[in-house]
């Protein structure tokens, strides 16, 4: 197979520099017109959720393509959704490198990035206007902000007319402090300021929140609670967590935040505690540790309207997302599922 010959010569190389290579390659194909080559989804996938409608349910998890450099490529593999960014109001280079790391035994990487980007405005310009498929921008504060706030409120502001969905993520473990946003009053003031800038001319842009896996039972409560005040239209369960479970890996000391395949049980879990706290009545999209069609379709059984997935692309490769959609539609047919919203949360 093609991609088991490029994949050798890819993890040759330091992780960042593949990861430089491949969305130089994907952004090329893009300005060749993809769109030629893509992979249509069946057409009982199509699903809609907090309004709008994704073509399936699989989609690209944020920070692959953080500069928005190759999005009609990704909906082209087949991907329901692309979220670029994290974007951050100025340009920031994030942390010293190396900064990401392949854990191949575990099908896992850790990484410590610190939301490096080109910064928001670079980022937009780089938007098309036509697309294949749903567009989310997640937005984030830069380091040295003086007031993290602002920057969330300058995200939201400049993305909402840009995208379909924008994401307000304050689960990134490499921005010191930023997971504090996920408390208390702090969560309050942020949900309250970001939900206000959401709106241009008539059009209310659908905001999401997405949230770290490592959250106690108390916390879990609390930002279910506030998102439901707040009128967030999507839960993303979750980003890279800070715990090490059971790693095999040389590398598995590396400071930063893991994701893979040892994700995935700890996703299960907050995707589990998430729709029982906001019982069903907010959509749920679960990241963490996705890498097949069955374990896309157990994270749906257990009530998410959507699935996002990176570490998995990296050791299955680009074939991946049509792989999903195909083994999807098909688990639903066996199981009598007339639709994705169907099987949404049915155990
Ligand atoms: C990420 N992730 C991420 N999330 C986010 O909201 N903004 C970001 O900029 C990034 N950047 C980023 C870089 C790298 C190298 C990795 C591996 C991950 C988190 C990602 O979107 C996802 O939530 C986790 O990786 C868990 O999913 P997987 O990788 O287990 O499928």
């Amino acid at each position: 197979m093609l991609f088991s010959v490029i994949r050798k010569g890819l993890f040759a190389l330091d992780a960042e520099r593949a990861h430089g290579l491949t969305i130089a390659a994907l952004a090329g194909w893009a300005r060749a017109g993809t769109p030629l080559a893509a992979v249509a989804s069946p057409p009982d996938l199509a699903t809609r959720v907090a309004g709008l409608d994704f073509a399936n349910p699989v989609g690209l998890a944020a920070g692959v393509d953080k500069d928005a450099r190759a999005i009609p490529a990704w909906h082209a593999l087949g991907l329901g959704s692309v979220e670029v960014g994290t974007l951050t109001p100025l340009p920031q280079p994030g942390n010293p490198r190396p900064r990401i790391f392949r854990l191949p035994e575990d099908r896992a990487i850790i990484n410590r990035l610190g939301f490096n980007n080109g910064g928001l405005a670079t980022g937009l310009a780089r938007v098309p206007k036509r697309r294949a498929g749903v567009l989310g921008i997640n937005v984030g504060a830069n380091k040295d902000a003086a007031n993290r706030v602002a920057d969330y409120v300058a995200g939201v502001r400049a993305a909402a007319p840009v995208a379909d969905y924008v994401t307000i993520n304050i689960s990134s473990p490499n921005t010191p402090g930023l997971r504090d946003l996920q408390h208390g009053m702090a969560l309050h003031e942020l949900l309250s300021a970001a939900s206000a800038a959401r709106h241009h001319d008539a059009v209310r842009t659908p905001l999401f929140l997405k949230v770290a896996p490592d959250l106690d039972a108390a916390t879990i409560e609390d930002i279910a609670a506030a998102v439901l005040t707040h009128g967030i239209d999507a839960l993303i369960v979750s980003n890279t967590t800070v715990s090490r479970p059971g790693l095999a890996s040389a590398r598995a000391r590396e400071t930063g935040g893991l994701s893979g395949a040892p994700l995935a049980p700890l996703a299960r879990q907050r995707l589990a505690d998430f729709r029982a706290a906001t019982q069903g009545r907010l959509p749920l999209i679960s990241v963490g540790g996705i890498g097949s069609a069955e374990e896309a379709y157990a994270r749906i059984r257990a009530g998410a309207s959507l699935v996002q997935l990176y570490s998995a692309l990296v050791y299955e490769g680009p074939g991946l997302p049509a792989r999903i959609v195909r083994g999807l539609a098909e688990l639903l047919r066996r199981d009598g599922f007339a639709s994705v919203a169907d099987a949404v949360g049915a155990g």
